[in-house]
Parts: structure tokens; C-alpha cells; sequence
């Protein structure tokens, strides 16, 4: 299982692993870690699962559907590698992923 490193707004750290095929929405829940409120238990339809994928693995994690980015176009603070993490499945490529959670969401 990849380790995942999700870092708070307030830079509070948690590394995870994190199944393969498991999204990081559900890696965040399943492991209590605040910043992910995912409203749509991971439908796509209500943003509130936004994170910040490091750019070094922004390839692993791949670009957003359309209807993602429909819904990321409506954020506030919506950043170049913005992704609304019920969307990103883990990969064994994503070793080691920092993911960023928005203030926002708390
Ligand atoms: S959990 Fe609602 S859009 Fe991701």
C-alpha cells in the first residue's frame, strides 16, 4: 500500500498508506484525518474534498474528467494542481504523495 502524506493547512502532517484503487478522499476519511469533508460521500458534486497534489506527483495523479473540473472551476481557491481527491485513485505510483488540504475545509 503507497504511503501518502497529507499535510494540513496549518502544516499538521499524516502518512497514511493507502490501498491501491482506494481514492485519497477515502484515505483521508478512513484514517480520521480532518480536511476532507466530502459531503458526497464521493459522487463528484459537492467539492468539499479539495486538495493540492505536489507537483512531483502530478502526473501519477492524472488530469481531472470534465466533470471535475466543472466543479473545480467553482472554488474560490482553486490552484493550478487543485483535484478533488474522491477523483484520484492511489496508485503504487503515487509512493510517497504529498497531498495538500485547503483551509477552507475546516
Ligand atoms: S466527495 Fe463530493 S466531490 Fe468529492
Amino acid at each position: 500500500m503507497p504511503l501518502i502524506n497529507y499535510i494540513e493547512f496549518d502544516g499538521k502532517e499524516y502518512s497514511v498508506n493507502v490501498a491501491e484503487g482506494v481514492s485519497l478522499m477515502q484515505g483521508a476519511l478512513d484514517n480520521m484525518i480532518d480536511g476532507i469533508v466530502a459531503e458526497c460521500g464521493g459522487c463528484c458534486v459537492c467539492c468539499t474534498c479539495h486538495c493540492m497534489i505536489d507537483p512531483a506527483w502530478s502526473e501519477a495523479a492524472g488530469i481531472a474528467a470534465a466533470d471535475e473540473s466543472e466543479l473545480l472551476e467553482m472554488l474560490d481557491v482553486r490552484e493550478e494542481n487543485s483535484r478533488l481527491s474522491c477523483q484520484v485513485k492511489v496508485t503504487s505510483a503515487m509512493e510517497g504523495m504529498i497531498v495538500r488540504l485547503p483551509e477552507s475545509q475546516y
